[in-house]
């Protein structure tokens, strides 16, 4: 983030002369000091270094937040003598702009922590908060108040934010309002609005900012997380039940996501490291959802360094893993200083100019692009970046930016700025933000809060309906990271007649898919515990019901040589309650399920067929399922032999104790996934406590349960579990779900029932 600095040449040439030979000139920490907080610099006393002010929290510096060392060893702003650099009590802007209502307590300033309510004169009614605590970061919480009468206006009192003042009373069509912020606040969001037909004001409601105003990650993620899940999906409430929205549906059309990424100069490495992982965390939040965007990712200085070339997404299927390793990859070697905004949307206008040749005018109608820039906005080269900006919108509105169609086209741009810095720009990059919906502008002091406020953009709480959701993108790897990476983990725990301890998989709300071996006849459900950690109260879950697949019976084929038969080995376990959903807690999906479709993207009506060619579509599918290790869990990695590679497989079942059978397909029915050995690919094999639970397989950030671990030739653990390699002859058996649907649809999609049902494909 290249600071632009100018100096008159006397200055320079002072500092010369008083030096005597040496041209390059330091700047000094005298006087610098500030009272009740302390300063970072970017490069020491070295030309060209940033003074960053720091207060405790609460206050902020003050009459300057940064200072910047110049050439000629001067800092600028100079400080002055009267006017001491020190820490100011954060205020918030002027609540009192209220129209039509008392603002209580009435004072000249309001500072951090100080409270407020609002009521509204007689005959007016209040929308938005009515009382609202001044926040450490300069705003207030809450939404304006606005005192409203009903006048039959076509538009809604827009209100006055706080520390605002408004021109325009009148809310009919086409009329217009206007916003200024008081004193040293600057506006954020739309300026001028205009009234539509449709009821809704034009633009994004404004809010008053001061220098020191940032906004927090929680506020960005929701503000962006919102906007950005609009552009992502149309949602559809079929999921009432559990107040929660299910996301199925995405809009048509084509997505092209544009990220850039300031790295100009004075970035360190951290903090580059960390605006890569937040662009990572970033995109795989957007996959997720049930669409497949296409990307153009750079970082850039005074150059551009291109990482993910979104036209490669036109010559082939780029896959997300792809994008993410190349994003790993990159390094920031030395960067030419300087930083040229311009030079960003010049290289998105003709990427997009590309694209637009490309698929033909007609089809690039369908197109939606969302740009994403971080920088502080301190260009120094190439110009001002809006006649670009302004050429962009040209091509993305199909040239009607001046009449009123432009606005039937607002959804197909959106230009997000995330300005992060000690030293904002604000007056160059505002203007640069498009689209509506929501603020398209954010405030933030650290990129090192980027990654947090992407983390929350998709709050797992929310989205009830997005099985096998996941996060594989913890830093750490304790034990709660762990269960937001296999949040549908639960382990089974049987004290009937014989103590067994068994995983299972959470495949709804409801329900938890096990073995059936680990039930012995005459089992209670009271003899059954299930613990899934959920952080709602007890991860104790009490048992309704249990109910093992009809087929299963272990004594089925004794008289033809199989002592232990164990195909349909799956039982469905109903808890008294459903689990509360949450990043820890969230069912996996399973075959043939509407969900599932969903999320592997397949469109239209899809097929269970179409998804079992996705999901085991190679000779030797890799896999996983977990064994108990601690912290939590490990993740154990097989192979599944399918095709031509399954018979020699299942042939090693015949080494298994009590198997006398001749033929291994008597005790391996094809309902059975073979794993290990240890070529071509060395596999770990199953413990006994590894049984019942979910083999499985990721599709970007979804998780897909293929299988149920149930049996194996070699008793290879010994007492403790944990990642064991198989020897060349030991094999495992998991029931394959694809073949267990009518069994797991009987049971789990009856909308009939009390249960939140899944919904399966009819084909
Ligand atoms: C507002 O906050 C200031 C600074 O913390 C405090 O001195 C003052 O008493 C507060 N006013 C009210 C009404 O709470
Ligand atoms: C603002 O914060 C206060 C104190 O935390 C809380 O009582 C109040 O409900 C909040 N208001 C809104 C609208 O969130
Ligand atoms: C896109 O969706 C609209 C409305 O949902 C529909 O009328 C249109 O035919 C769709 N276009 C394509 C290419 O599927
Ligand atoms: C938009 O205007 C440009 C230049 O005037 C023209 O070349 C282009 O064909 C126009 N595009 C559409 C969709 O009308
Ligand atoms: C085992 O039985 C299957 C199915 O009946 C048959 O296709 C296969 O040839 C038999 N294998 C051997 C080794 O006899």
């Amino acid at each position: 983030m290249g600071t632009s600095s100018s100096w008159s040449l006397f200055a320079a040439l002072l500092c010369l002369l008083s030096l005597g030979v040496t041209v390059r000139c330091d700047c000094t920490r005298d006087g610098m000091e500030m009272e009740g907080g302390d300063y970072t610099l970017s490069r020491n006393l070295d030309s060209g270094s940033l003074m960053i002010y720091r207060c405790k929290d609460g206050y902020y510096p003050y009459p300057e937040l940064t200072r910047v060392c110049q050439p000629n060893g001067v800092w600028k702003p100079l400080p002055k003598k009267f006017k001491p650099q020190k820490c100011k009590r954060v205020e918030c802007p002027d609540p009192t702009v209220l129209e039509n209502g008392n603002v209580f307590p009435y004072q000249y300033r309001y500072f951090v922590g100080n409270e407020t309510s609002y009521e509204c004169y007689s005959g007016y009614t209040l929308r938005g908060s009515s009382s609202r605590i001044c926040l450490k970061n300069g705003k207030w919480n809450g939404s304006t108040p606005i005192c409203s009468r009903d006048s039959g206006d076509v538009c809604p009192d827009p209100g006055v934010p706080p520390g605002a003042a408004r021109t325009g009373n009148l809310f009919g069509i086409d009329d217009k309002v206007k916003y200024t912020c008081n004193n040293n606040l600057f506006l954020v969001g739309s300026s001028e609005r205009v009234c539509q037909e449709n009821g809704q004001w034009t633009g994004n409601e404004p809010a008053c900012y001061y220098k020191h105003t940032y906004d927090t990650p929680k506020e960005v993620s929701e503000a962006f997380g919102s906007a950005i899940k609009e552009t992502l999906t149309t949602t559809q409430s079929l999921n009432d039940i559990q107040g929660g929205r299910l996301i199925r549906i995405s809009k048509n059309g084509t997505l092209n996501i544009y990220i850039a990424v300031d790295i100009s100069e004075s970035i360190k490495q951290e903090e580059f490291d960390q605006a890569r992982n937040a662009v990572i965390t970033l995109i795989k939040k957007i996959a997720s959802f049930s669409v497949s965007p296409n990307y153009e990712i750079l970082f850039f200085s005074s150059e551009i360094y291109e990482v993910v070339d979104i036209l490669n997404f036109f010559d082939a299927k780029v896959e997300l893993n792809a994008v993410v390793k190349d994003l790993e990859k990159f390094q920031i070697g030395d960067r030419n200083t300087g930083t040229n905004l311009n030079l960003v949307f010049t290289t998105f206008e003709n990427k997009m100019a590309f694209i637009q040749r490309q698929v033909g005018d007609e089809a690039f109608k369908d197109h939606r692009h969302v740009l994403i820039l971080f920088t502080d906005g301190a260009y120094n080269m190439g110009g001002s970046p809006l006649p670009t900006v302004a050429r962009i919108k040209n091509r993305v509105y199909m040239n009607h930016t001046e009449d009123k169609q432009a606005e039937s086209r607002d959804e197909y741009l959106d230009i997000y700025i995330f300005a992060i810095g000690a030293d904002i720009f604000d007056e160059d990059l505002q203007p640069l933000t498009a689209g509506t919906g929501g603020n398209h502008y954010f405030r933030m002091s650290k990129i090192g809060e980027l990654r947090e406020t992407f983390d929350e953009i998709i709050d797992e709480r929310e989205v009830v309906g997005l099985c096998g959701l996941h996060r594989d993108y913890e830093t750490t790897y304790d034990k709660e990271s762990k269960r937001k990476r296999y949040p549908w983990l639960a382990f089974v725990i049987n004290k009937g007649a014989k103590t067994k301890t068994c995983i299972g998989s959470l495949v709804s709300p409801d329900f938890v898919l096990t073995a059936a071996h680990c039930f012995t006849f005459g089992d209670e459900p009271t003899d059954i515990k299930v613990e899934i950690e959920d952080g709602q109260g007890s991860r104790e879950k009490k048992v309704k019901t249990f109910k093992l697949h009809p087929k299963y019976n272990v004594e089925g084929r004794r008289n033809v040589g199989v002592a232990e038969f164990y195909d349909y080995d799956v039982a469905l376990i109903q808890l008294e309650e459903p689990v509360k959903i949450s990043s820890a807690a969230r069912p996996i999906c399973i075959p043939c399920t509407q969900e599932t479709s969903d999320a592997l993207k397949l469109v239209g009506e899809s097929t269970c067929k179409q998804q079992e060619q996705l999901l085991l579509k190679n000779q030797l599918e890799r896999l996983s399922f977990l064994t108990r290790k601690d912290p939590l869990v490990a993740e154990k990695d097989v192979h599944a032999k399918l095709g031509e590679n399954r018979p020699a497989c299942i042939r090693k079942a015949l080494l298994a104790p009590g198997i006398t059978a001749a033929n291994e397909t008597i005790a391996v029915t094809d309902n059975f996934l073979c794993t290990g050995g240890r070529s071509p690919q060395r596999d770990h094999i199953a413990c006994t406590g590894d049984s019942g639970g979910a083999v499985f397989k990721n599709y970007e950030q979804r998780t897909i349960q293929i299988g149920v671990v149930s049996w194996g030739t070699h008793q290879l653990c010994g007492s403790t579990d944990g990642l064991i390699e198989s020897t060349d002859d030991s094999r495992d058996f998991h029931i394959n779900l694809f073949k267990m649907v009518p069994f797991l649809s009987e049971n789990l999609g009856d909308d009939n029932q009390d249960y939140t049902a899944l919904k399966f494909l009819k084909n």
